[in-house]
Order: C-alpha cells, then sequence, then structure tokens
C-alpha cells in the first residue's frame, strides 16, 4: 500500500503498531511507530530510506507492486541503523547494481550491518545534489550525530520537501500519514519524549545544524519524517519547537523520583513536595517512583523542569539500583540549566544521598543542598522535609513569591546533608548584636550584610540577622545560618 504524499511522491513504509521497545528495551514505544520510505517518481525513479530489517519481506513484496524494481534508478539512505536501512539486504537482492547515495560515514555502518561492501555506494556531502530530472534536485546535508554520525537530510528541490529522517519524527503510529489529521496532543507528547530521550545529548548540534539550513533560505512545504507523521500544515513548526528544546529547554516544573525500600523515602518525596507546592502553587509538581514508571516519561519530565530531586533509600550503603541507572541514563543525556537536590532515608549509614548528590554534580546540575532522614520520618523530620521544600521552592523559584513565614524546625532525625559532616554550631540569640550586624558565612566567607538584605530570599534590605528566616541558606554555599558568626562589614569584605 501506498500514500500519495506531493505530486510524484509516495510514502511506501511500514506502520508498526505493536512495537513497544527501542534500543533495546531502553525506548518504550507505548504509540507504536512507523518507519516512513518515499518512492519519488520524476524524470528518475528514486526510493529514499527503507524500513526496519524484521519488515524487509513485506516492504519489498509491496514496493515491487508499486514499481518494477529494476526500473529504481537511485537509493537513498540518510541513515544505516536498522529501522530505515534495515530491509537493504532483501531490496539489494532485487537490485545488486543501483547506485546507493548515503554520507561517506554511512558506507562504513552500512557496511557492518549488511556485509555487501560491493554494493555501489556514492557517498555525498552537504551541497551535493542530484539531478532527478523534470527541473527537479535533490540537494543533500549531512547531519552528524542527530542521531547516528553518518545521519543526513535530503531536499527535494521544487516540490521544497524535507525528508529528515530521525529529527522531526516521533514513535507515534496512526492510519493518517499528515500532522493536521491527527491528535496533536498525543503528537507533540510523542515529539517531546523523542526528542528529551534521544537528541537531548545533541542539543548543540540541533541549534547549529538547523541555522545552518535555515541559512540556505530554502522554502520548506513539508517535513517528511521517518518515523511518525510527515509535517504538512505548518511545516516549520517542528523546527522552531527543536529551536526552543535545544536552547536549554525547561518550565516551570520540578520533578522528583525516588526508589523506597520501607516507604520512608516515598514519606520524604511527598512532605517535600508539599513544601514546594506551599510556597509556590504556581510550579508544577510531579513524584515518581523509578520502579514502577515508565523510564521515558520520568526522562521527559525532568527534561521539562527547571529542578528535580533524587531520591533513594540507603541499601548496602549505595543508591537503589534503579535510581543509580537512572542517573547514569540522566549523565549520558546531558541536560543543562537544571538544578538538583538529594534526598533519602537511612538506618545506620546514609550513603546513598551523598552518593546521589555527587552523581548530580557530575551529570551538570547546579546542586542544592540534600537531605537525609533517619529511620521513619516522624512529625518532625516530616516538618522538616516540609521546610527543605520551602526552601528549595523559594532557591528554585523563577519568579517573586510570598515572604516566607517563620517556621519551627527541628533537626532530631533530619539533617541537611551537607551540615552533617560540621560540629553543630550555636546560633547566636536574637538582642546579642546589634540590628546592623553583619554574618559571615564561615563555610564560604559570604558576608550578610543587613542594610542588603537578600533579595533573591525575599530578606529585605534593612532585616536584623535575627529576623532572617531560619530557612535562609547562604548564597555562596547553600549551607543554612547555623554556619554564620557575627562580623563587621568592614573587616569581613
Ligand atoms: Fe530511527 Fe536513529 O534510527
Amino acid at each position: 500500500m501506498s500514500i500519495h504524499v506531493k505530486n510524484n511522491i509516495h510514502w511506501v513504509g511500514q506502520r508498526d503498531w505493536e512495537v513497544r521497545d527501542f534500543h533495546g528495551t531502553e525506548y518504550k514505544t507505548h504509540k507504536g511507530t512507523s518507519y516512513n520510505s518515499y518512492l519519488i517518481r520524476e524524470g528518475k525513479n528514486v526510493l529514499i530510506d527503507t524500513v526496519d530489517h524484521k519488515f524487509s519481506r513485506e516492504f519489498v513484496q509491496n514496493l515491487a507492486a508499486e514499481i518494477d524494481l529494476a526500473s529504481i534508478d537511485f537509493v537513498v539512505i540518510n541513515h544505516a541503523e536498522e529501522d530505515h536501512a534495515g530491509a537493504l539486504t532483501e531490496l539489494m537482492a532485487r537490485i545488486p547494481d543501483t547506485p546507493i547515495y548515503c554520507t561517506h560515514n554511512a558506507i562504513d555502518s552500512i557496511t557492518g550491518h549488511h556485509h555487501h561492501p560491493e554494493w555501489n555506494f556514492q557517498p555525498v556531502k552537504t551541497g551535493d545534489s542530484l539531478d532527478i530530472g523534470n527541473g527537479k534536485q535533490l540537494v543533500f546535508i549531512e547531519t552528524p550525530m542527530l542521531h547516528w554520525p553518518d545521519s543526513m537530510m535530503t531536499y527535494m528541490t521544487e516540490d521544497a520537501v524535507l525528508f529528515s529522517n530521525d529529527a522531526f519524527g516521533q514513535h507515534y503510529c496512526d492510519e493518517h500519514l499528515f500532522n493536521d489529521e491527527v491528535d496533536q496532543t498525543e503528537l507533540m507528547e510523542q515529539c517531546q519524549r523523542y526528542y528529551a530521550n534521544i537528541l537531548t545529548p545533541f542539543s548543540p548540534l540541533v541549534t547549529a545544524k538547523i541555522k545552518e539550513v535555515l541559512g540556505f533560505n530554502l522554502p520548506v512545504s513539508m517535513v517528511a519524517t521517518s518515523h511518525g507523521i510527515v509535517w504538512r500544515e505548518d511545516p516549520t513548526q517542528i523546527i522552531l519547537k527543536y529551536l526552543e528544546w535545544a536552547d536549554q529547554y525547561q518550565e516551570d516544573r520540578i520533578t522528583l523520583f525516588y526508589d523506597s525500600m520501607s516507604n520512608n523515602t516515598r514519606m520524604m518525596a511527598d512532605a517535600i513536595a508539599q513544601g514546594i507546592h506551599e510556597v509556590d502553587p504556581g510550579v508544577a509538581v510531579k513524584i515518581f517512583n523509578v520502579a514502577r514508571h515508565d523510564k521515558n516519561e520520568i526522562l521527559t519530565q525532568v527534561f521539562r523542569s527547571k529542578g528535580i530531586l533524587v531520591g533513594s533509600s540507603t541499601m548496602n550503603n549505595v543508591m537503589m539500583p534503579k535510581v543509580a541507572g537512572m542517573l547514569e541514563e540522566i549523565t549520558g543525556l546531558r541536560f543543562r540549566n537544571k538544578r538538583a537536590s538529594a534526598f533519602g532515608s537511612y538506618g545506620w549509614t546514609g550513603g546513598a544521598v551523598d552518593r546521589i548528590q555527587t552523581r548530580l554534580m557530575d551529570a551538570g546540575f547546579d546542586i542544592s543542598i540534600s537531605l537525609k532522614a533517619k529511620w521513619r520520618p516522624d512529625g518532625s523530620a516530616l516538618a522538616e522535609c516540609r521546610e527543605h521544600g520551602r526552601r528549595l521552592a523559594r532557591q528554585w523559584a523563577l519568579h517573586p513569591l510570598e515572604a516566607p513565614r517563620p517556621i519551627t524546625t527541628t533537626q532530631a532525625t533530619v539533617v541537611p546533608a551537607p551540615v552533617m559532616a560540621k560540629a553543630p554550631q550555636a546560633t547566636p540569640a536574637a538582642g546579642e548584636w546589634d540590628d546592623g550586624q553583619a554574618m559571615l558565612c564561615t563555610v564560604c566567607q559570604w558576608v550578610y550584610d543587613p542594610a542588603l538584605g537578600e533579595p533573591d530570599q525575599l530578606v529585605a534590605p534593612g532585616t536584623p540577622w535575627a529576623q532572617v528566616p531560619d530557612s535562609f541558606l547562604c548564597p555562596g554555599c547553600g549551607i543554612g545560618k547555623e554556619v554564620f558568626e557575627p562580623c563587621a562589614v568592614e573587616a569581613c569584605v
């Protein structure tokens, strides 16, 4: 079966309603996918990409019903991964001498998968073109790492169709082929899931490549992807969306994910989320148990978030394995412009939280103070979790928040992690110094000057130290009031 795309272009791909796994089992395709192959019949007949290797036989049979295979003049392979070039062996067995246009890198990867170095490869570079008759040309644009080193796009002049391969696609299956025919919410969810889970590490390349392509000033009437729908209505919308997503994307959203041996870390997560919501009712907060929830959905939520909290019980002095796996994947995805904090319960050692915090730092997150709770959090511990949530909500706020109300906390069973390593230091009682007393952070030497206050934490100029909320965190090192000591402003600065 073929579907008319435009003029002399037809879709000759394969829908896959039932596929649930991609890249091993790392990407869950809850909405199926499609493998889009296109047949162009101009002065020359051109096939652009094939389908997944498991549909090789059906693909070649269907194609043979559409066109005499011997009349195919050129095959273009935009990308050698098996979901696009997988049917090449079956196809080339029927037309072994047909030229295959692909990047130089693709010769290596196609040969590596199909083991036919004798095929008639025609390597192309960005800007190379192929005359296909009727005044039309195919222009090639290398797109290395979108998604493999071999990737490229192919642009068809006159019809102004960009065959973009993986870029701008989605793992989404529908009987309709065009973007204006499908559920828009489903479509954009799948686009974002695809970008977040597959393309995030290559965001700087996405930006550079799109700007390069836009610099050609070519009209684009359609973006014909190799997965999911063809962008026919307002096709540049997905290109602009990619530019937005590639630019250190974030929403006013916080994601918490954890694994919990005895529900204690889950109790912490709930209480922290309550604290966040209390201080900043406008921020979106989502909580996930990594052992029970779709990993790709969690990663999509991380992609959308301005900050994440990662929790784990301590097990054998390390974090729980599913949390470790998530952190490994997050490290590989190379998220940027996001904040993070660790939390978790423990019994006799609290190794998990410290390891999570270190891993988050290594993954490039801007780290905030972490939180540990010993054994099952009691009422006081949960109050401290809520206060921790309030602190982070203020620290991570993207807009002005209401002034914090005073909170009485206890650290009997809950300890902000960085403080644990320090000997407790008594905070002088109010009245032990003048209202104009400056305070020195003994950890990083940052100075609180009452005349200036700390507007980023809603502490107004003129606020004496005694009236600074207990939730105050040093802007220099993120540690609380307990590490501050009186000093003279002149002596401190
Ligand atoms: Fe759809 Fe990179 O393969």
